[in-house]
């Protein structure tokens, strides 16, 4: 069993509910209502285990909004190592309206991360023993330079671990700089990462390579929505399109896809499966409401689909 590690810098506790209707000044009376801890390594880790596979997520966690987090990951039996911060974990809020089948998501501002609570990160990483890959997500703390994505890249490496980034601007413009083994960014990070404001579809392995031969990645997937996603190695490239279902949320869908991803290497399997079971994981996480991932059945049947395309 490949050993894993998730790192979430900023974490959140994400609270959703659905309304009938979401109309101004009226009482809006909630049909549902689900509190589930997020953030991308949290997400990973947690889409990781309902497909079957073991992760340890290291987490930033504060305040009762971070003990309520750490309490949901406990419930669900994913491992993790817990860094306290002084601030509060932050609170992500979506709202569902059933009539319109929309979503809106509310962001609320997370606190500042202190340079010794951040060290004490970087020491729990260092401190890992026999770790296959280090799996880095989601965005950084008000205030905190994206250097530090640089820095654990460079303890990755230490580790003799595979790192894979899924992160945006700056910050993944930082880790890249370390060589990573894996990075998934979607069209407009990507063409954000080589100084670009848009990338066309055609153009995406012309400009994956440039990527890769420049020594940023050994390998990337770039994720397109409803056109499922393609993946760029220095010899090979693949595309997978994803199947054509009803979409209900496409909240989690790129950590899905990263945990999909994962759950394929530690089975061994070649890119083109890697790929594969990515999108089949990232497309599972949109037949359902709100924040929830991808389920182990419903990636497999997409997967089963997907091969026979
Ligand atoms: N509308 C959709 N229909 C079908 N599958 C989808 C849709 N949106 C996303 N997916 C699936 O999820 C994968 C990742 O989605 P996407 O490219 O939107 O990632 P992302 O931009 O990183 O998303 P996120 O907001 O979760 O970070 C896609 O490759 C696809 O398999
Ligand atoms: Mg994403």
């Amino acid at each position: 069993m490949a050993n894993i590690v998730t790192i979430t810098l900023n974490p959140a506790l994400d609270k959703s509910i659905s309304v009938p209707e979401l109309v101004p000044e009226k009482k809006l009376r909630a049909l549902s209502a689900k509190v589930e801890p997020g953030g991308g390594g949290i997400n990973i880790s947690r889409a990781l285990k309902k497909l079957g596979v073991a992760s340890e997520a290291i987490i930033l966690s504060g305040g009762y909004t971070g003990k309520t987090l750490e309490a949901l990951l406990s419930k669900e039996q994913v491992a993790f190592t817990a860094i306290e911060t002084e601030g509060d974990t932050r609170e992500n809020f979506v709202v569902f309206d059933e009539d319109k089948k929309l979503q809106y998501r509310f962001g609320m501002p997370g606190e500042r991360v202190s340079d010794q609570e951040l060290g004490l990160l970087m020491q729990a990483i260092g401190n890992c023993a026999h770790v296959d890959y280090v799996v880095l997500s989601g965005s950084l703390p008000p205030g905190t330079s994206t250097t530090v994505f640089h820095e654990i890249a460079i303890i990755a490496q230490q580790l003799n671990a595979k790192l894979i980034v899924d992160t945006s601007g700056d910050g993944l413009k930082a880790a890249v700089k370390e060589g990573l083994y894996l990075i998934k960014p979607n069209l407009r990070e990507l063409a954000s990462l080589v100084g670009k404001e848009w990338i066309d579809m055609a153009d995406v392995i012309v400009t994956a390579r440039q990527v890769i031969v420049a020594g940023a990645c050994k390998a990337m997937a770039v994720s397109m929505g409803a056109d499922g996603a393609m993946l760029i190695t220095a010899t090979e490239h693949y595309k997978a399109a994803a199947p054509q279902a009803p979409v209900l949320s496409t909240v989690g869908a790129g950590d899905s896809m990263v945990a999909g991803m994962l759950a394929a290497l530690t089975k061994g399997w070649g890119w083109e499966q890697v790929l594969q079971y990515g999108v089949a994981a990232g497309s599972a996480a949109t037949l359902h409401k709100g924040t929830e991932l991808c389920s182990l059945s419903d990636t497999d049947r997409i997967f089963a689909e997907i091969k026979k395309n």
